[in-house]
């Protein structure tokens, strides 16, 4: 793993018990309307399979399976206590099959074309290789089926931007020091923002990743955004494995 996963893992599980809860004050309960947007912009099929990455202590796993009960859903993450708390809400919250897995996204630990959709929450902007993660989200989705990302974005608006800059850069360390116990984490990560793409560049990296109808939609003014695609049919995609091994494929 490098650096910046170590540091991203490390710091998830410091603030693993009390995430759900400083999620909820630094979005004032938002949050929970966002990822339920986001999971009707995925559509998925009846009883299908879905891969929840970077499930965290699984909000969109549980808000998956409230939505549809029927579906079958994996959710990974690398943080083990992230997991931990995402295992000890299950019995309460899922309501059908939710399974958690504990892995790295960069090299996803399941077969080609296993999967009838996948989600991600607040997760992107924390990735090594944004497009190392797509290639691999392709891998193990069917043809045709979508992904759905949702996370803090850029809004267009210069002066809406300065405003919400103001509140996530000084307000969410601030927030996460006296809620979720680590200032120094909740610092972090409004920064992973800085050097990510915007709303635009990011459903480019879609497209070219090979995801077809690439799109988003704003939230907040484009505070949030919601990215989707659907898998196209082919070429075969070549894993993140097949590719540092510089494989045939
Ligand atoms: C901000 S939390 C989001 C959790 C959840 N998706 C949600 O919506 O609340 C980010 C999660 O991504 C996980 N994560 C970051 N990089 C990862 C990677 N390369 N592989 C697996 N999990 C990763 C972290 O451990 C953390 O649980």
């Amino acid at each position: 793993m490098t650096d910046k996963g170590a540091y991203v893992r490390e710091m998830f599980a410091r603030i693993a018990p009390r995430y759900d809860a400083t999620n909820r004050v630094m979005t004032a309960g938002m949050d929970e309307r966002w990822r339920r947007r986001a999971i009707a912009l995925l559509a998925a099929p009846k009883g299908g399979a879905i891969l929840d990455l970077c499930c965290g202590t699984g909000d969109v796993v549980f808000h998956l399976l409230r939505t549809d009960p029927s579906l079958h859903v994996t959710g990974i993450d690398f943080c083990a206590p992230m997991l931990d708390g995402a295992r000890a809400r299950a019995p309460k919250e899922a309501r059908g099959d939710a399974t958690f897995v504990e892995g790295d996204v960069m090299t996803l630990p399941f077969p080609d074309a296993s999967f009838d959709g996948a989600t991600m929450g607040f997760s992107l902007r924390n990735v090594v290789d944004i497009d190392a993660v797509l290639a691999e989200i392709r891998r193990v989705l069917k043809p045709g089926a979508r992904f759905v990302n949702l996370d803090v974005s850029k809004a267009p608006n210069a002066i809406w931007k300065r405003c919400f800059d103001l509140y996530f850069y000084k307000m969410v360390p601030l927030i996460g020091g006296l809620v979720g116990g680590s200032k120094q984490a909740y610092t972090y990560l409004p920064q992973s923002l800085t050097h990510h793409p915007n709303a635009d560049e990011l459903r480019d990296r879609f497209a070219k990743a090979g995801f077809a109808d690439a799109g988003y939609v704003r939230l907040m003014g484009g505070a949030i955004a919601i990215h989707y695609g659907s898998n196209q049919t082919s070429p075969v995609i070549p894993s993140a494995a097949q590719r540092s091994r510089g494989a045939d494929v």
